[in-house]
């Protein structure tokens, strides 16, 4: 099917009911959340569900996460929710925190693309909060990016990408967090499946116990290795151009830069390293600040897609708390091709 795609104010008058009609109705709507974008529809209806896969492109191997406004709403979704789920709800919902449990039978199989368990997250955003409540449905929602595209960080993103292919977008301002959810495993032994926002540290704290990282968030696997997440084994997040990342320190880069500089080629900085790097240099914040780095990440990948490039060097972040989430983002764009200045 092919929309006009409208794109309205969140806080308009009628906008969240008209939005929630559509889910009720089975279909897609672009909604905000603190994280990235989201594409969402009633997460107990198959049929809404398929046309998430189609709007997005998205391998039908790669499940979905379902979003909630209320920790009873788990019950329904999980068919078993273990006491660590709790005490992370507690520490941590709502907010980017999503967590994988054994499946209930309440959500469409397809949500969870085959496997025995499903993600669940409650988001902090105060417009998909209101929409999960107004529709009185639990929505599964991917990021509202094309698949293998940078997530999108603001509506407008949501639009290039989801031009004519959904009804509505919903516009609540650009994310605060930037990248997505943190996800964690609590199936089986607890482990890092993506990590985001919220730190491997931060819940060894709640959970009192180690939390495993899951190989593939930096490791490329195998050819004849399966992933613990699906999601971690397609190339994702990544600009149109070929992306290299580089470690190193800013006068390698920047001497680096100036024997690769020419056309179609790019650079991803951090602030203010700019003025020593070629013009095709895109920041995404500052060098000692993960937190800000996150938040700028996807729209300056969407900004060196604008640039039209071949390809594009990117300066490494510092793997630290949130850095792990940057880092892991932007090894993915890069496809694992790692150098040293
Ligand atoms: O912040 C977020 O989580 C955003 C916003 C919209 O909430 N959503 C998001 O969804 O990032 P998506 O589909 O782009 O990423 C979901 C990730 C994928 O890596 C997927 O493989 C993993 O969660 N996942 C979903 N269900 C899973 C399951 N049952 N077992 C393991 N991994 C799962
Ligand atoms: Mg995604």
């Amino acid at each position: 099917m092919s929309f006009s795609t409208r794109v309205l104010q969140a806080d308009a008058r009628g906008a969240v009911a008209e939005a929630a009609g559509l889910l009720k109705a089975g279909q897609v709507v672009g909604i905000p959340t603190e994280t990235v974008y989201g594409l969402a529809a009633n997460a107990l209806n198959g049929d809404a569900v398929r046309r998430i896969f189609e709007a997005k492109g998205r391998p039908q191997d790669n499940p979905l996460i379902v979003h909630v406004a209320a920790t009873e709403t788990v019950q329904e979704v999980a068919a078993v929710v273990p006491k660590a789920a709790y005490a992370l709800a507690e520490a941590y919902w709502p907010g980017p925190l999503t967590m994988v449990l054994p499946r209930g039978g309440s959500v469409a199989p397809q949500v969870s693309a085959g496997l025995a368990t499903v993600a669940i997250r409650m988001p902090s955003h105060p417009v998909a909060l209101a929409l999960i409540r107004a529709a009185g449905l639990p929505l599964a929602a991917p990021s509202a990016n094309l698949s293998g595209r940078p997530s999108p960080t603001s509506a407008q993103h949501v639009l290039q990408d989801m031009d004519g292919r959904i009804p509505l977008i919903l516009d609540g301002g650009p994310c605060r967090v930037g990248v997505e959810s943190t996800v964690i495993s609590l199936v089986e032994e607890p482990v890092l499946l993506r990590p985001g926002y919220v730190t491997a540290e931060q819940l060894q704290e709640v959970l009192g116990r180690p939390v495993v990282l899951a190989k593939a968030i930096d490791h490329p696997l195998a050819p004849d290795e399966s992933p613990a997440s699906p999601g971690l084994k397609h190339r994702h997040y990544a600009p149109r151009a070929e992306v290299i990342l580089v470690k190193g320190d800013l006068a390698a880069f920047a001497a680096l830069a100036a024997r690769q500089a020419g056309p179609g080629v790019g650079f991803l900085c951090f602030e203010g390293e700019e003025a020593l790097l070629p013009p095709t240099a895109v920041a995404y914040g500052p060098i000692d600040e993960p937190e800000r780095q996150a938040a700028a990440l996807f729209s300056a990948l969407r900004k060196l897609d604008e640039l039209e490039l071949k390809r594009v060097f990117a300066r490494a972040p510092m793997r630290r708390g949130v850095g792990l989430a940057v880092y892991n983002r932007l090894l993915r764009a890069a496809n694992f091709n790692v150098i040293h200045a």
